[in-house]
Parts: C-alpha cells; sequence; structure tokens
C-alpha cells in the first residue's frame, strides 16, 4: 500500500501504530452525529487497526484500504477509507474531526485515493452511502462529481430508507 500525496497532505497507510493519536482524533463527538460512536478506548482502537492491517476482507475477496490523512505542522486530521472489489468497484468513507472541516482537506484527501484506487487497484466505479441528513457528506461527494444512484443500485447495496448512495466513475 502506497504513501499519497494530496497536496500539503500525507496520506498514511494505517497501522496499528497510528492508534493512540488517531484515538485523540476519533473522540471528537462532532463526528457522530448522524452515525457510529467513538472508539471505546485507545486498545479498542488499537486491536481493530491490527485486525485491519491484513488489509483483506475475511474471504480475501476485497482489499481493505486505510489511510490516515497527516497535515503539514505533522497532527493527524482524520482517515480515508476504500472497499474494493475484483470487479472494479469500491466503496469509500472519510472521517475528519472537526476542527479540520471547512478547509478542504477532506475534499483533496479523497481525490488523491480515487487515483490511486485507479492506478493501483483497477477501481472504475466508485460508490458512497451515508444518511441523507449529512450535507457535508453530500456536499463533498457533489463536489467530488458523484451523482445520485438509481433505485436499481440502492437495492443492490441494500441502502436504508434513511440513506443516500452516490456514484462516480474514476475516471471522471
Ligand atoms: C464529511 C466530512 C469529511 C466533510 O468534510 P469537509 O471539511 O466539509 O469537506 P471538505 O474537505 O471538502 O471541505 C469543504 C469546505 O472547505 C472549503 N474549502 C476551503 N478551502 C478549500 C480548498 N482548497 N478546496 C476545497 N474546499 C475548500 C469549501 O468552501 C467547503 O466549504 P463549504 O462546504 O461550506 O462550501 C466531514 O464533515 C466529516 O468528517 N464528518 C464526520 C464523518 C462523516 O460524517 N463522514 C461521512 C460518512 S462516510
Amino acid at each position: 500500500m502506497n504513501v499519497l500525496n494530496a497536496g500539503q497532505l500525507t496520506l498514511e497507510p494505517q497501522t496499528v501504530e497510528h492508534a493512540e493519536e488517531m484515538f485523540a482524533v476519533l473522540s471528537d463527538a462532532a463526528i457522530y452525529k448522524y452515525e457510529n460512536e467513538p472508539p471505546a478506548s485507545v486498545d479498542w482502537l488499537r486491536n481493530r487497526y491490527a485486525r485491519l492491517e491484513s488489509r483483506r476482507s475475511a474471504d480475501g475477496s476485497e482489499h481493505w484500504l486505510n489511510w490516515v490523512v497527516r497535515l503539514p505542522d505533522s497532527r493527524l486530521a482524520g482517515y480515508v477509507q476504500a472497499t474494493a472489489r475484483a470487479d472494479g468497484h469500491c466503496n469509500i468513507a472519510y472521517v475528519f474531526a472537526s476542527a479540520f472541516w471547512g478547509k478542504g482537506y477532506a475534499s483533496r484527501s479523497v481525490e488523491a485515493m480515487i487515483a490511486e484506487l485507479a492506478a493501483t487497484y483497477g477501481i472504475h466505479t466508485l460508490w458512497a452511502v451515508f444518511k441523507e441528513d449529512n450535507l457535508r457528506s453530500r456536499r463533498l461527494l457533489e463536489r467530488l462529481a458523484f451523482q445520485p444512484s438509481t433505485p436499481a443500485d440502492y437495492r443492490v447495496h441494500g441502502v436504508e430508507p434513511d440513506e443516500m448512495l452516490m456514484t462516480r466513475d474514476s475516471a471522471f
């Protein structure tokens, strides 16, 4: 897995060594306004990151790719995530601490990840699911040229009634 550059940001392949620093980043309650919850403890996050270092799903069919995002001043701001399949389709997600919202860090990081997914993992179609009230997430995806998906895609992806699904070709 490669280190990626996104302007002055550095995307580092996530490892167990990032757990302590990321625990502080991910303890920001604002991140969980729409879904999920903060990690229970540094140890919990360490275990999770250790498991994710296999970078594969249990059946080996998917690449599970996570990069933490480092600022020029060396602080970590968040992470970007991709679930890449052999058929060229990939789900993405992204999480940044609220102190780092509104600065374009998420857009730049996700764009750099998409370029890497196309170049190294043969990804041609990207998908993102999010809670429909999460306007920041929607704005981010629209800025990155994602489009609303079709009802048939919603069924295939098992999208919940309060969620939205958007899609984009990597090569856009
Ligand atoms: C979703 C999330 C990543 C969006 O982060 P964000 O900071 O709003 O996204 P961006 O990095 O694209 O920042 C865009 C904002 O920065 C501004 N900006 C400043 N400089 C910029 C630059 N150089 N390039 C792009 N945008 C820039 C833009 O004007 C934009 O503001 P606007 O949306 O009010 O117009 C963030 O809200 C988050 O982590 N939320 C919690 C987790 C979550 O909900 N994740 C989604 C579920 S997968």
